[in-house]
């Protein structure tokens, strides 16, 4: 019972995977609409849908092609089925649905947003099929940052999670890609933003503010810190309410001042995750459930600040911090076989009417509120 097909489809990326024993990736092909969403400056969801329908056949395809097996070698068929666009997410499930019973192997849904936070874990040395051994992971901090999520977990083995806190307005992907079009940025736009910030020599003063909430709390927001960014290139706006209108706009600023924008909004987020895995840290846990490792996953994960200001706090606080490459951190389906195998192993599998979801399974949080410490 090893060899797992997964497909993702909840967004813009059509995807499918083999994966062994939750962890070798024999195949992982990832099918991205960029192309047919760029006109449009972000994802229409009837485009991403239709697309899925064309593209998500040949990509599976290949992706037994790539893993170098058939169709019957696959002994479980897992799919991301929450959250998502809901039109997109029914053309990876249906699939699902139909190839499991097809080949009358066991079909599981797995929530994309805690796939995220097992990417990680695939490229560890440690075998997690025992997830308490001492030299795994678990119980793990955790921190997923997408287009759609921005939150804080603490992770007890690959399908056990606490949510500790998450943003209250919009995710950091979300915002880096709002950003992105302030700055006249082409989709995608959050890897734009962040190569348009890696060139700048200086960042922007006074500093973007950083969303960083009262300290008794874990969670974060983005929308203040998205204004002040539109004010700094577009200024105050004249007059109030439906007659309000700005006087100019990122043309009118000079490639420095726009690539130091860019670094300034990029450090405000980058320091607000930080800043909020740090409390988190600090926090005080119970006997035996202090976290071993930082965990993190997600697109914005990708970006190149974040990732090197995770690996400095991982210095600072004597904590393994593992971070997957890019490849995983975007969506992908080899997160959805990886973590569909721990289900499997316990006995687990779902109904052929398994359901698509358009909300994560976690929107409350389990976890006792935290007391912070400062
Ligand atoms: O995880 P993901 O591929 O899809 C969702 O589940 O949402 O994340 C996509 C998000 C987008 O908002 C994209 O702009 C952002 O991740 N992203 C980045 C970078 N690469 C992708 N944000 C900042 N810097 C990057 N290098
Ligand atoms: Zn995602």
């Amino acid at each position: 019972m090893s060899l797992i097909l997964g497909i993702e489809t909840s967004c813009d990326e059509t995807a499918a995977a083999v994966v062994e024993r939750g962890r070798v990736i024999r195949s992982n092909v990832i099918a991205s609409q960029f192309d047919l969403h760029e006109p449009y400056g972000g994802v229409v969801p009837e485009i991403a849908g239709r697309a899925h329908l064309e593209r998500l056949a040949p990509v599976i395809e290949q992706a037994l092609t790539e893993a170098g097996i058939d169709l019957e070698d696959i002994h479980a068929v897992a799919v991301g089925n929450r959250p998502g666009l809901i039109g997109s997410l029914l053309i990876g499930v249906s699939a699902a649905q139909a190839l499991a019973w097809r080949l009358d192997v066991p079909l599981l849904g797995i929530d994309h947003v805690l796939a995220h936070l097992y990417a990680p874990v695939m490229r560890l040395p440690t075998d997690v099929s025992d997830e308490h051994a001492p030299d795994g992971p678990y119980p793990a901090l955790g921190l997923v940052v997408s287009g759609g999520h921005t939150t804080l977990y603490l992770a007890h083995d690959p399908l056990n999670v606490d949510i500790l806190g998450r943003t209250i307005d919009d995710a950091a992907g979300e915002a880096f890609d709002k950003a992105a079009v302030m700055l006249g940025l082409p989709f995608p736009g959050g890897p734009n933003l962040d190569a348009l910030a890696r060139t700048a020599t200086q960042t922007v003063d006074p500093p973007l503010p950083r969303g960083l909430l009262r300290p008794d709390t874990l969670n974060c927001t983005f929308s203040g810190l998205k204004t002040s960014l539109l004010y700094r290139v577009r200024g105050h706006p004249v007059g109030r309410g439906k007659e309000a209108r700005f006087t100019r706009d990122h043309h009118d600023l000079s490639p420095d001042q726009r690539a130091a924008l860019a670094r300034g909004f990029q450090e405000a987020v980058v320091d607000t995750l930080i800043a909020k895995l740090e409390s988190a840290i600090a926090m005080p846990h119970t006997e035996g459930r202090a976290p071993k490792s930082i965990l993190t996953g997600g697109g914005v994960v990708a970006n190149s600040l974040l990732r090197s200001e995770l690996e400095r706090l991982g210095g600072r606080v004597g904590l393994p911090v593992h971070i997957p490459p890019s490849a995983l951190c975007v969506d992908n389906a080899a997160m959805i076989a990886g973590m569909a195998w721990h289900r499997l192993r316990r006995g687990e599998r779902d109904a052929l009417d398994l359901p698509a979801v358009a909300t994560s399974s976690l929107t409350q949080s389990r976890a006792p509120r935290p007391s912070v410490r400062h």
